[in-house]
């Protein structure tokens, strides 16, 4: 039996290379690695050296494990390298928003206007008592004024702290409370699925209770009837009388830029704070270097939420440093069509995009037709994050949506990470459908089993970054005991990220998702998205979500739950999960065959689009379901149990 911490089951040899057009123009070429191999802390220097700094550090790094700091002594500010930079060297009328509404409504914002509205911003927060070191909370929808808040918070010196606008009051005093905010910036609402939805009265019901709060400025984007207190200010009375002129600070490299909380499913969320200097290198580095951004000519487009750190790291400041050009689009895929967003790439000729696999696996599942409808000619480059992408989606996403002309990057990171860390760099690797292909230059992270030796190739376990990034976490708000046990502990002086990875036979990586998730049956380890990968790998299946339930002869027993492709006779029953069993064994072998496949009609996702595995484990182990207050749709529990009677077991 093998010794490995995660096995390695599915194998994939399909690749392909960039084409001699794309690489000859990508900004980031394979000699890149080796520079960076040579010299890892000089070749971080001198990405630092892109951005404008009032005043050189004089030490790249300062490593007190498990305490970092780049670029020591370093000063600079994040929104004047953002916004008032490009306008210094004659690109104000870039437009660095086209802003797309989901009721229709649009605007274009160039990067002079956005520095403009940043800076009165700015002196609105000052005029409100908001100082260098204070915490500000975020609660907005997606809209311009979420990243102006965001800025003029970067440009005052005080930390933000967006939540993002689908949690609940609950969810947001706590993390007020956390960072101990002064401020909470939020709208009257915002727009989802053809409707206005309320934001402000959750803030009224989170600061009904004890706080530090002192006022609540809000944005006026649906025209709601608000609730009103005097503490309240809205941001058009406040913003739009301020002066158009805002001097600067500059503020050390270390100094905190943002608070993130992650949405731990069970324990009090982790505030993972962020710092100035190192965190800006490492994402307008890799905002370049993956994206292979041409700042003149593509227009890129994130769909994260600025609530999630993709939001942060690759809508506001790597694509703001790099001087791009984004669309910023505030709804959901499917309103008022499920073609809504292939319109927008067609209308703004999108050249770069940058998904989520769960928002790709819906797109499947709608199936091709509103894809086909649109002219998605211009794009480019695709790009993946949050989760594996299993390879039946990833080459849906090639072919469907990007015509097998645009490289795929699947990109592995965290809120932890604060930047891209492990991708392939488009013009340069060779790609693998579901791979995340390998540590790009500067990082060092390694497949090890329990006591901390590498794996090899053909191997899986553990995923584990042995040096420090500049873009690292700096730790958890207010708990350096938190920050040292929960990532610093497993390994002397390694960070665990928490995931499982291994690698193939030429030593790509593949990510296998958190170890909390791999399964354990008849002592081999083995980890849902693999199995996950080959159900979706069969023709009718458009996701799935594998658990491992006990099971009083295995151990644990494969557990499956699966959505149908759109337009698939769901009356099947029997002879399709028998069929589907039967390809599980053929793609991956006998040990994973599952015990039960459930065919279902949605999955427990966070809005994040993480799936839920433990509310599934409940389910697959009858149990009555745990909590399920951060689930995006909190009826779909009730939707998978109603669902079951047709569940089938051997
Ligand atoms: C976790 C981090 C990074 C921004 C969004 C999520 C999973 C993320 C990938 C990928 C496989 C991935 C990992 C990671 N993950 N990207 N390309 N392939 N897994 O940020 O909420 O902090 O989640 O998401 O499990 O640890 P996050």
């Amino acid at each position: 039996m093998s010794q490995d911490q995660v096995e390695n089951l599915l194998s994939e040899d399909r690749t392909f290379s960039p084409t001699a057009e794309f690489a000859a123009q990508a900004n980031i070429k394979e000699a890149e690695y080796a520079l960076a191999d040579a010299d890892r802390i000089g070749f971080w220097e001198s990405k630092a050296e892109y951005l404008k700094w009032d005043k050189r550090w004089h030490t790249v790094l300062d490593w007190q494990v498990p305490f970092s700091k780049w670029f020591v002594d370093g000063k600079l500010n994040a929104s004047v390298n953002c916004l008032d930079r490009h306008i210094d060297e004659g690109r104000g009328d870039r437009v660095a928003f086209y802003f797309e509404g989901e009721p229709g409504d649009t605007r274009t914002i160039t990067y002079a206007e956005l520095l403009k509205d940043v800076k009165k911003a700015a002196n609105a927060l000052t005029e409100i008592g908001i100082k260098a070191g204070d915490r500000v909370a975020i609660y907005m929808p997606m809209i311009p004024e979420a990243a102006v808040a965001m800025l003029a918070c970067a440009r005052v010196g005080a930390a933000h702290s967006v939540v993002f606008g689908g949690f609940s009051a609950e969810a947001l005093i706590s993390r007020i409370n956390d960072a101990d905010a002064r401020l909470v910036i939020t709208a009257d609402g915002g727009y989802r699925k053809g409707a206005a939805f309320a934001l402000k009265p959750a803030v009224d019901e989170a600061l009904s209770g004890e706080h530090n709060v002192k006022n609540v400025l809000v944005v006026k984007r649906t025209g709601q009837e608000v609730a009103w207190s005097d503490r309240d200010i809205w941001w058009h009375e406040i913003v739009d009388r301020q002066p158009e002129e805002h001097i600067a600070e500059s503020f050390d490299s270390e100094h905190p830029l943002f608070i993130l909380y992650t949405s731990g499913t069970t324990a009090k969320p982790k505030g993972i704070f962020h710092t100035t200097g190192g965190y800006l290198t490492q994402a307008s580095y890799t905002h370049r270097a993956v994206f292979d951004l041409k700042p003149e000519s593509d227009i890129y487009w994130c769909t994260a939420d600025v609530g999630w750190i993709t939001g942060h790291s690759y809508v506001v400041y790597g694509p703001l440093i790099n001087g791009a050009t984004q669309v910023m689009y505030e709804g959901t895929p499917d309103t008022p069509h499920k073609g809504r967003m292939f319109e927008i790439i067609e209308k703004y000729k999108v050249t770069i995009l940058y998904t989520a696999p769960t928002l790709i696996r819906t797109w499947m599942k709608w199936g091709d037709e509103f894809p086909n409808k649109f002219n998605l000619k211009s794009l480019r480059l695709l790009g993946s994050v949050g989760e594996p992408i299993n390879p039946e989606a990833w080459m849906w996403y090639r072919e469907v949506i990007g015509g097998n002309r645009c490289p795929i990057v699947d990109t592995w990171w965290q809120t932890e990470t604060g930047a891209i860390m492990i991708s392939p760099l488009p013009g340069v690797t060779a790609t693998k459908p579901g791979s995340a292909m390998r540590p790009l230059p500067g990082i060092s992270a390694k497949v090890v089993d329990d006591s901390a030796h590498e794996v090899g190739k053909g191997h899986g376990g553990y995923l584990i970054l042995d040096k420090p990034w500049p873009s690292m976490l700096r730790g958890v708000w207010g708990e350096p005991e938190r920050y040292k046990e929960t990532y610093w502990s497993k390994y002397e002086g390694i960070y665990f990220a928490g995931d499982g990875a291994k690698l193939d036979s030429d030593g790509a990586y593949w990510l296998l998702g958190r170890v909390d998730d791999v399964m354990n049956v008849s002592g081999h380890r083995i980890s849902t998205t693999e199995v996950e990968s080959a159900l979706v790998s069969h023709e009718e299946v458009a996701e799935a979500a594998v658990v491992g339930a006990n099971d009083a002869t295995t151990g644990q027993a494969i557990v499956a739950f699966v959505i149908l492709r759109g337009g698939i006779d769901h009356t099947k029953g029997e002879a399709l999960i028998s069929a589907l069993k039967a390809h599980v064994v053929k793609e991956i072998g006998a040990i994973a065959r599952p015990r039960q496949i459930l065919v279902v009609n949605e999955l427990p996702k966070t809005r994040s689009g993480k799936i839920m595995r433990r509310l599934l484990r409940d389910v697959a182990e009858n149990r009555a379901v745990g909590d399920s207050t951060t689930l995006a749709d909190p009826n779909v529990m009730n939707l998978i149990k109603d669902g079951l009677a047709t569940a089938t077991e051997d």
